[in-house]
């Protein structure tokens, strides 16, 4: 199996957890170092994991992964496309182009070229299961980050498609969906190194909960969805957000 965007924040909690319920898990990062440091952790708590290093949103890199994940089982039973980030928060007809199309390539471009390398084998094999990693944003937009959300609205409506076109293949997708969380996405969004308590505090009066996301909710969710447990559940795109969209 393989998860992207490993070498932080959510896809880290997720290699963690996939490789402690016994897979072996190709842990993706464009990140190199912070992935084989991940990596280095699984190993040293007895799971089986491979670091690697590639940009989702260039296609020999996802080919090289897919091909490297492939390798570890013979066959590839679970892709999380997980990687992203968004651009820095402000409004969004300020945003600048390259901006737009760097987190466009790499939040939605990535997850469809994870499917493009995915799919075919997936189809082969007689089945498998791909998670991509969405947002409450989607659903429950917040100022400031339009463009960024718009990205995630296009990675549900592409795991909502894909789900119809690969079932008769067995192959289930679903979405996560967190609301915030403090990684280094938080971090990146607003600019800082630390996310500032005012920030924080704001974030968490918007959640029924009371608390941001943590990157095990966000394992917890994956490793249901992948399990057997969800075999009927192909297109869903899971809130994994304290209530916050529905209050
Ligand atoms: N943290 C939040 O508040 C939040 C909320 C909802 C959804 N998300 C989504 O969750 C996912 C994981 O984010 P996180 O919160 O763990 O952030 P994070 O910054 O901690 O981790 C993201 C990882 O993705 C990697 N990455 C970025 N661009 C890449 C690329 N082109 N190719 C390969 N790897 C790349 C980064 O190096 C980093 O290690 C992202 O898709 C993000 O949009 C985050």
């Amino acid at each position: 199996m393989a998860v992207t965007g490993a070498g932080s924040g959510f896809g880290a909690a997720m290699a963690r957890r996939f490789a402690a319920e016994g897979a072996n898990v190709l842990a993706a990062d464009i990140n190199a170092e912070a992935v084989a440091a991940v990596v280095a952790g699984i190993v040293s708590a007895g799971g089986s994991a491979q670091a690697f290093g590639a940009d989702v949103s260039q296609a020999e890199d996802v080919a090289a992964m897919i091909d490297a994940a492939r390798g570890m089982d013979g066959r590839l039973d679970v892709l999380v496309n997980n990687a992203g980030f968004s651009h820095l928060s402000g409004p969004a007809w300020e945003l600048e182009e390259a901006e737009f199309e760097r987190v466009f390539a790499t939040n939605v471009k990535g997850v469809w070229l994870g499917v493009k390398q995915a799919a075919p084998i997936m189809i082969e094999q007689g089945g498998g299961v791909i998670l991509n990693t969405a947002s409450i944003g989607a659903v429950a937009p917040r100022p400031g980050v339009t463009v960024y959300n718009a990205t995630k609205g296009a990675v549900m409506t592409m795991t909502r498609g894909l789900a119809v076109e690969l079932a008769r293949h067995k192959i289930r997708v679903n979405a996560l969906n967190p609301v915030a969380a403090d990684t280094g996405f938080m971090r990146g969004a607003l600019g800082v190194e630390a996310l500032p308590e005012e920030n924080r505090a704001a974030l968490i009066r918007g959640i029924p909960l009371r608390r941001l996301t943590s990157p095990e909710d966000v394992a917890a969710a994956a490793a249901f969805l992948a399990s057997d447990d969800a075999s009927f559940l192909t297109g869903v795109c899971l809130p994994i957000d304290g209530g916050r969209s529905i209050s």
